[in-house]
């Protein structure tokens, strides 16, 4: 499976093998698919072949790094999860994080009214899994993000 590619071939382990049955959602990666969406893909129930010519990124690609490959910026998410302190373990944090980070991408494509935004995050990060029940808080984190970027939001912040 994808996940242990990127595991044992290409020793990025931000994504996270959690159930390995497709039900957790810890392992997933972004596609970036070609019209210029993103979308979340389990990488315990998807084979390596599957992303052949297909351009990805880990949580690992989500800060900014300099030339020597130092983080030097979080990307908003990232942040504002630090922020909130939203994780405990922290194993299904890079799940969370890419999740809330294509529902960004989405809404800088398609806002959302302001009173649909509580909805419209429950829905995007329905489907993980928190084993230490960190729900409140990475739903916080979101929410945060989603108001304070502009652009997000029909009707401003
Ligand atoms: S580890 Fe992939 S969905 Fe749980
Ligand atoms: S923070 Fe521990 S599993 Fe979510």
């Amino acid at each position: 499976m994808m996940i242990d590619f990127l595991h044992e071939y290409l020793n990025l382990t931000g994504s996270r093998l959690g159930c390995g049955q497709g039900v957790c959602h810890a392992c997933v990666l972004i596609h970036d698919r070609e019209d210029g969406t993103s979308e979340e893909i389990r990488t315990c129930i998807t084979g390596a072949h599957f992303f052949g010519g297909k351009t990805i990124r880990t949580v690992e690609g989500l800060a900014r790094r300099n030339d020597k490959g130092e983080v030097v910026e979080l990307s908003a998410v990232q942040q504002a999860f630090l922020t909130h302190y939203s994780f405990q373990c922290g194993y299904c944090t890079p799940g969370f994080v890419n999740a809330a980070t294509v529902l960004v991408e989405k809404l800088k494509r398609e806002p959302v009214e302001k009173d649909k935004v509580e909805e419209t995050i429950t829905e995007a990060l329905n489907e993980h899994i928190c084993r230490c029940t960190g729900y409140v808080r990475y739903f916080e984190a979101v929410k945060d993000v989603v108001l304070s970027t502009p652009g997000l939001v029909k009707g401003g912040k």
